[in-house]
């Protein structure tokens, strides 16, 4: 098994090996959990704490669930009636919550780099749960291993991720995952929300829909981050559906078996269509909300291992 980190901050330092393995382990979490077998408790004995300085459904929830999976005792920190109200620094809590010894840290904040300088400043295995537009890590490792199982493999298939590109740090653990695996990549969008520089990332970019979907294996849509926006992004939520949105029309330019993709929370009717959003011959999503729990054992267990080789004492032979 391959798996070198202290932290998992992001997709960007990850080898493509420690990408494989840590799928593998999760495809075992994934089997285990639908068979409804208990897995080993490997995080007995250790204490998580999740904070979550922006609102999450899915990856708080799949994060405490897999957490207490594996036997973990896990806390979630209420950030909203915890004293970072009060003005604390998130340094000063994250010392805090240091002192009380957890082995494992959850973060979401809405500061790009606000997790890697928290890592900086604690002795745990600190996980991103996604920072600003910069990094969501374990969402495209749970894309990656929903894609993989539908698909039958990781390489050389045409994914393309469309809409709010600029605002999305879905999309960029995404662009690093899947060109390290090496597959094409195409960013659809209107061009005020593709970020500038996109050209440069290995990718193709496009600003419609029909000719960037033409013979997509993947279609991954995204929500339009109406809060990370200060107006003047899109014209109308009306006509970005129309330009944008994913139909059934534009869907018929990509494979006959493409799967849609989409790490909620959705908009209906805003960058999806309601209908092929729970088309299950189409769409994948509640796979990708499944993928979820599997994914953070998986990162969870391969941390902890890590934790242990580096606080077990060394022998020293004389
Ligand atoms: C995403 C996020 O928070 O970055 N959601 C998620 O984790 N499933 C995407 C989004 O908020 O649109």
């Amino acid at each position: 098994m391959i798996f070198g980190q202290d932290h998992l901050l992001g997709i960007e330092p990850l080898h493509p090996d420690e990408i494989r393995s840590l799928l593998d382990l999760a495809d075992r979490y994934a089997e285990q959990n639908r068979s409804g077998q208990r897995p080993d408790p490997v995080l007995a004995g250790l204490t998580q704490i999740n904070m979550f300085f922006e609102n999450s459904t899915r990856t708080q929830a799949s994060f405490e669930l897999a957490g207490k999976r594996l036997g973990a005792d896990v806390m979630n920190m209420g950030v909203a009636t915890s004293s970072v109200k009060k003005g604390e620094t998130l340094i000063d809590t994250a010392l805090t919550l240091n002192a009380m010894r957890p082995d494992l840290l959850v973060v979401r904040h809405g500061s790009s780099g606000a997790v890697n300088l928290l890592a900086s400043k604690v002795n745990c295995a600190v996980l991103n749960a996604g920072d600003g537009r910069h990094e969501h890590p374990t969402q495209a490792l749970l894309d990656a291993l929903t894609i993989r199982r539908a698909k039958g493999r990781l390489h050389r298939l045409t994914v393309a991720i469309c809409g709010d590109i600029a605002h999305s740090r879905v999309a960029r653990s995404n662009i690093h995952l899947l060109g390290k695996m090496e597959n094409r990549v195409r960013l659809i969008g209107p061009p005020t929300l593709l970020p500038p520089g996109a050209v440069d990332w290995g990718v193709e970019v496009f600003d419609d829909m029909a000719e960037g979907l033409a013979g997509a294996d993947v279609v991954m849509m995204l929500r339009l981050q109406k809060e990370r926006m200060d107006g003047g992004f899109i014209p109308s939520e009306r006509e970005y559906f129309h330009r944008f949105g994913l139909d059934a029309e534009k869907l018929a330019k990509a494979r006959d078996d493409a799967i849609v993709m989409h790490p909620g929370p959705m908009n209906r009717g805003v960058e999806i269509d309601g209908t092929i959003a729970d088309d299950i011959n189409r769409s994948v999503i509640q796979e990708q909300v499944e993928m979820g729990v599997a994914v953070r054992m998986a990162a969870m267990d391969l941390l902890a291992r890590n934790l242990k080789a580096r606080n077990t004492p060394r022998r020293v032979m004389v």
